[in-house]
């Protein structure tokens, strides 16, 4: 998993896009030709969505349009990732195959007309990706364009077919051993849910109220299992013929089929996709938070931003433009996280289909437009860093991220419709972005000894194996930060009990939880340090822990809210409501604090970041991103690669990126 070979073969940082020169004209070619020389593009992702044009006729190959585009290319001096079409079948695939088709979990089947209109599970759908895998690396494997392979795009579609019910039940089989052990890990018991035979098992369909929660999160594994089987298929076959680096590129925002971990380790380079959900400082900080998942992912290799827009940042029901120069910022603060480049979706505007509107590095107004020379600045910037290609990032810190909570608390019947995951995961990460801090993460059961803190503020579901790890991260001298409805389900998702959360976790944090008490909408709790819990709160009972802050009033009055328990050579704190931004921000400085890690660069301004790469060789840059509107002076001046000067500030909006001796 690395992006080695990939820069070597271009020579520094990548710079391209989605490239789909079949929606046009051989004049258009040729502008493209002369354009992306111009914005020293090198490196263009073709084929993404072109299976009808590739396999006209079942089994029946046209490569001759590929062949010229990759000559083309080529010639140009542009490498290649070439891209299997999977995502989006042909009309005369979903006709000879309808079984093969997608159906919602209430048996609604979707035809044709869009994309993604598969089922990975059915056989006719992954023998046909495979042929089209196999028959492109077979022709293109030794091409001296193609640098790296790219397999289908974005996989994250779900489906509830008879097909996904027998790969459900096989999974199922293989998972629990027995249908006793089945039935006991559901918890049939309950609902008069028991089955005597597999064929009664179920994908979880649209039912009549609660789905069986352990169900849910089984079929949530099973799917994303069966996801990376799809790609590894295609992936083998792919290295049966090439010795280029293989990826599929990931999606990295708030909804998840995936477990993403798992992809980290099948994919020669991890690649994401990553379109901010809010606009200004947010978006810089969704940025950072996209891109230290992605390196997490990866091992904290180096990856790829595969796919963002030049002028797009989703914000709820619309698409907003982005400010003048946030092309370069945002890019370069994917480049700050890890990134070994920064491709867009798409070279060039469509005219017409679905995602005409979305915007792209040629817009519809052409080369004559601010995007595309904010485009060709983006080029020429990076162009200039080529020397930071392969250098990492390095954190002291991580935040807990695994699938199965994550699942879990998709699960219906909690306690509290405000329970959530990703919301405590973003402002956990947020809390360190806005310290300055660069941030890892890590799983549960990771080794953890190489973190001063570590923060778990969404660990719903909690394996027996990963709360001993977590005591013995403590116990050897680790700080963790343990958060409410944490630790209170087994990896069966069955109640942990005698109090929350599991017992070795207990013991580390030094307390125990004896009731929920989640809150009313709206309403707050006040704790004796004068911050605010708002969603939920804790009857949490000492046993070694200090109270830190305790409830001020209600039932759980003079109750510890927040405690701290010295165990081992290290703490184990508990917060057991959900505080405030502000007061939540207090408690991880001083977290911080304690454990003395500290921002890259001290005493930066709220808006301004700074992150380190680091080479093997001990090199190091320095990249400090400005997202306000105010000049900002450097603590001390240093040589900025960008403009080949000394830089002392930097400018509304603007970046450095500065050689460290
Ligand atoms: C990505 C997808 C692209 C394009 C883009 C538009 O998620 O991979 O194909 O749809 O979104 O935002």
């Amino acid at each position: 998993m690395t992006t080695r070979r990939l820069v070597r073969r271009l020579g520094g940082l990548a710079f391209g896009g989605d490239y789909n020169p079949e929606q046009w004209d051989k004049s258009v070619w040729e502008e493209d030709d002369e354009l992306m020389r111009r914005a020293g593009v090198n490196l263009a992702t073709v084929g993404v969505f072109s299976w009808a044009l590739l396999e006209p006729k079942e089994g029946h190959f046209d490569f001759g349009w590929l062949d010229a585009h990759l000559d083309r290319l080529h010639a140009n001096g542009i490498a290649v990732d070439l891209a299997t079409p999977t995502a989006s079948p042909p009309p005369w695939f979903t006709l000879a195959h309808p079984d093969a088709l997608p159906v919602r979990s209430d048996g609604t089947k979707l035809v044709h007309g869009s994309r993604d209109t598969y089922c990975l599970a059915a056989p006719a759908y992954r023998g046909a990706a495979r042929r089209v895998a196999l028959a492109l690396a077979e022709r293109y494997g030794d091409h001296p364009a193609v640098a790296m392979w790219h397999v289908h795009n974005e996989y994250m579609t779900l489906c509830w077919c008879d097909h996904v019910a027998a790969s459900f039940r096989v999974w199922l089989h293989t998972r629990h051993g027995s249908l006793d052990a089945l039935n006991e890990a559901w918890g049939t018991a309950f609902w008069s849910q028991h089955y005597t035979s597999w064929d009664q098992v179920l994908p979880p369909r649209a039912t009549q109220w609660h789905h069986n929660p352990a169900q849910a999160l089984d079929f949530s594994r099973f799917w994303s299992d069966e996801a990376l089987a799809a790609y590894v298929d295609q992936r083998d076959a792919i290295r049966a013929h090439s010795d280029r680096p293989v990826t599929t590129n990931l999606m990295v925002p708030g909804y998840q089929n995936l477990d993403l971990w798992a992809f980290g380790r099948e994919v020669d380079v991890v690649t994401i996709d990553h379109y901010p959900i809010a606009p200004g400082v947010d978006a810089a900080a969704d940025t950072a938070f996209g891109g230290d998942r992605a390196r997490s992912f990866g091992g904290g290799r180096p990856w790829l931003l595969m796919e963002q827009g030049t002028n797009t940042v989703y914000a709820g029901d619309r698409v907003l433009a982005k400010e003048p120069g946030e092309i370069l910022r945002h890019s370069l603060g994917h480049v700050a996280h890890g990134s070994d480049g920064a491709l867009f979706f798409q070279w060039r505007q469509s005219r017409a289909g679905a995602e005409m509107w979305h915007s792209a590095m040629v817009p519809h107004a052409g080369a004559d437009s601010r995007v595309f020379r904010e485009v060709t600045a983006l080029g020429a910037a990076l162009g200039r860093l080529g020397e930071l290609a392969g250098s990492t990032v390095r954190a002291e810190v991580a935040v807990l991220h695994d699938s199965d909570s994550w699942w879990a608390m998709n699960g219906d019947g909690l306690p509290s419709a405000e329970l959530d995951y990703l919301g405590p995961l973003r402002r956990a990460h947020r809390a360190l972005w806005d310290a300055g801090v660069t941030t890892d993460f890590a799983r549960p059961d990771d080794d953890l000894s190489r973190y001063r803190l570590v923060l778990a503020p969404a660990l719903f579901l909690l394996s027996d194996a990963s709360a001993e790890n977590l005591r013995r991260y403590v116990a050897g001298g680790g700080t963790l930060l343990v958060q409410h409805f944490s630790g209170v389900v087994d990896a069966r998702l069955h109640a942990r009990l005698g109090g929350y959360p599991a017992a070795p976790l207990r013991a580390a944090l030094g307390i125990r939880v004896d009731e929920y008490r989640p809150l009313g909408s709206g309403e707050q709790v006040v704790l004796s340090d004068g911050s605010h819990g708002t969603v939920w709160s804790e009857s949490v009972r000492l046993d070694g822990a200090e109270a830190v802050a305790t409830y001020t009033g209600g039932m759980l009055a003079g109750g510890a809210a927040l405690t701290r328990h010295r165990f081992g050579d290290g703490h184990g704190w508990y917060l057991s409501t959900r505080l405030d931004d502000a007061n939540y921000a207090v408690l991880v400085d001083r977290l911080l604090a304690g454990t003395g890690v500290g921002p890259d660069l001290p005493d930066l301004p709220f808006g301004v970041e700074a992150v380190t790469r680091h080479a093997e060789d001990g090199r190091r840059w320095l990249i400090v991103l400005n997202h306000t509107a105010d000049v900002m002076p450097l603590p001390a001046p240093g040589h900025d690669l960008l403009t080949d000067t000394t830089a002392h500030e930097l400018p509304p909006g603007g970046c450095v990126v500065l050689s460290l001796p």
